[in-house]
């Protein structure tokens, strides 16, 4: 995700800032930049320590900004790296979150004259400044002009030659801090990059805005309102902050699903036409119109993803569509027939046999598609086009919020293809409101963390466990046994419910539990006799079921409850309680859930 730091004082602000960006790797970032007014602009794709050779002496200056960029529009090169300048390199910004309608302002400023050089939506943000600045002659006027014309999320700071001792900054959606220093202060999107300097912080409120210089400092709303805040002192040391406070960061991404949720949908939701628009898939939309089958791939989480992929598109395109590992499918010649397409799911855009599945289908000149996490990462740039989950990067090796995001842009792809393939405007406009109110009832899924941790806590001592759903939830019966023997190290399979009277019920009694996902749904009553079946034979069950479901109650051991959505979105409100009660469970056995032993987080060979 990317990182911003400033630095507004009467020190050299280079070593400052580099060792801020340095602080803000672990977020993840693909290049780095620093804006110093009396220096100049330096970039560097790759690593921070490649903007080392620069810092000369030369390069010198008690104010700057600077950025570590985690691409979302546009690759990661020096163009797209942050600051972004105007036209005339009077002010630079540095930005994080999304621009919703950056096409637009794009579209307007390029037919007044502007010279746009990045592909990414943040540059825009640099050329409103300039268009207010140039009018107000006022830095602060100028930003708070120029964000009532943008929609979406930002944290930004803006920083001017003509007056290099003012850094102006501004909140909405993404993180911005306010480091107090004597004499010096100090800008990031997280703490930990200020705690070598400053105990004292601010975290800015949505809408509201600030104003650093060597000074001090001021706090204003977008509507210029002054606002009186006192410094809080923190004492976590830098490795506490990093995590958000949270112990773990497994916990700290499961903790994000309600921001993934909005920001993977951001700008993509077509609510009043039940449609979605997907920008990735808009050169290949005359193929996807006449395409007869999908085959969707992928490794681990990402497969699991695929299937419920596969239930989604085939009720609502009528196309058939199968989900193959991707180290099958890439020994596999039966499905290389025409007409077909191939899309590719991965989080790091990097898995060996995905990978592998793609380019042999693509030597048989099928069309393939990507749902990759990590933008132009190989299967991004391998495929011919795709879709990004902007899920922001994971660090965690149990894929946890990159799963949820995954789910989320395979409904809005069912948007997109069903309705150019007969789903109708009303069934469109029922899934789509279903995804719009995902991140809320997200937020109350979260809610119910305390309960998942009295449960798990009491299942902690089983050595063996049972996975069970159906339908849309059967795929999540395979990801929560996963992800459980992934943190755990517990012996636990994930089954088809129906299918457990074919063989897995030889193994339950009363130490063997089993953990079943109930939504009230199409297969409700399927579920409710195999669970039955599982009481008799003196099983545990412990159940996620729809809000309301009272009948379960007197069922099973042990019952979470998450509200009710559509049917095909189940399976996103679901999977967060089994990560929740996996990471709990890994705690309690004592393990580092972060960093499994034997797993990678990219996994690079076959
Ligand atoms: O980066 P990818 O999504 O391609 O990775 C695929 C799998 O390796 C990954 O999902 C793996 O199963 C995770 N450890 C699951 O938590």
């Amino acid at each position: 995700m990317c990182g911003i730091f400033g630095y507004v004082g009467t020190k050299n602000a280079s070593p400052i800032l580099f060792n801020g960006l340095k602080t803000l790797e672990y977020r993840g970032y693909d290049s780095a930049g620093i804006f110093i007014p009396e220096a100049g602009v330096l970039k560097t794709v790759g690593v921070v320590d490649g903007l080392l050779e620069h810092i000369g002496s030369n390069f010198f200056g008690t104010s700057g900004i600077s950025h570590t960029r985690w691409a979302t529009h546009g690759v990661p090169s020096k163009e797209n790296a942050h600051p972004h300048g105007d036209c005339s390199s009077e002010l630079f910004i540095v930005h994080n979150g999304i621009v919703e309608n950056y096409q637009e302002l794009r579209d307007r400023l390029t037919k007044k004259g502007h010279t746009i050089v990045s592909d990414t939506d943040s540059e825009v943000l640099a050329h409103i400044v300039e268009e207010h600045f140039l009018r107000t002659k006022s830095l602060e006027r100028a930003v708070t002009s120029a964000l009532k014309e943008v929609r979406g999320t930002y944290g930004i700071a803006v920083l001017s030659k003509s007056d290099p001792n003012t850094i102006v900054v501004a909140r909405m959606g993404s993180p911005i801090v306010l480091g107090i220093g004597d004499g010096e202060y100090f800008v990031s999107s997280d703490a930990s990059a200020v705690l070598g300097y400053t105990k004292q912080v601010i975290y800015l409120n949505d809408g509201e805005c600030a104003t650093l210089t060597p000074k001090g400092y001021r706090i204003f709303t977008l509507r210029h309102k002054k606002r009186t805040r006192r410094p809080t002192d923190i004492d976590w040391d830098i490795e506490e902050v990093k995590k958000g406070g949270y112990e773990y960061f497994m916990l700290k991404e499961i903790m994000e699903a309600p921001d993934v949720l909005a920001d993977s949908a951001r700008g993509r939701l077509v609510s009043e036409k039940g449609m979605a628009r997907l920008g990735g898939l808009e050169d290949v939309k005359g193929k996807l119109k006449h395409v007869k089958r999908i085959v969707i791939t992928g490794c681990g989480s990402a497969y699991y993803a695929g299937l419920v992929g596969r239930s989604m598109l085939e009720a609502y395109t009528g196309i058939p569509v199968e989900a193959e590992l991707a180290s099958e499918l890439r020994y596999r010649s039966v499905v290389f027939d025409k007409g077909t397409a191939v899309l590719a799911i991965s989080q790091s855009g990097e898995t060996a046999d995905t990978l592998a599945a793609i380019r042999e289908t693509k030597r048989h000149g099928l069309l393939t598609l990507g749902i990759v996490n990590v933008v132009d990462s190989t299967i991004a740039r391998e495929t011919d086009a795709g879709v990004y989950n902007h899920a922001g990067p994971e660090i965690g090796v149990a894929s946890t919020k990159a799963f949820v995001s995954q789910l989320e842009v395979l409904a809005l792809l069912t948007l997109f293809l069903g309705r150019m393939h007969g789903m109708s405007k009303k069934d469109g406009a029922e899934l789509a409101r279903g995804i719009a109110r995902l991140p809320k009832k997200m937020d109350e899924v979260l809610k119910e963390a305390g309960r998942i941790k009295r449960i798990a806590k009491k299942y902690s001592k089983y050595n063996n466990f049972l996975f069970l759903g159906r339908t849309y939830n059967f795929p999540i019966a395979f990801e929560g046994a996963l992800k459980l023997k992934e943190v755990s190290y517990i012996h636990a399979e994930g089954y088809g419910a129906g299918e457990m009277k074919h063989g897995p019920i030889a193994m339950i009694d009363k130490s063997f539990p089993t953990v079943a996902i109930v939504p009230k749904d199409s297969v409700y009553e399927k579920m409710i006799s195999n669970i039955e079946e599982v009481k008799a034979r003196d099983g545990k069950v412990f159940a996620l079921a729809s809000r309301g479901d009272k009948k379960i109650e007197k069922l099973v051991d042990d019952v979470v409850y998450v509200p009710k959505t559509h049917e095909a979105l189940t399976p996103i409100l679901m999977t967060v309680p089994l990560q929740l009660f996996a990471y709990y469970v890994g705690v309690m056995r004592g393990y580092n859930v972060d960093r499994p032993r034997n797993l990678a987080k990219s996994v690079t060979v076959e």
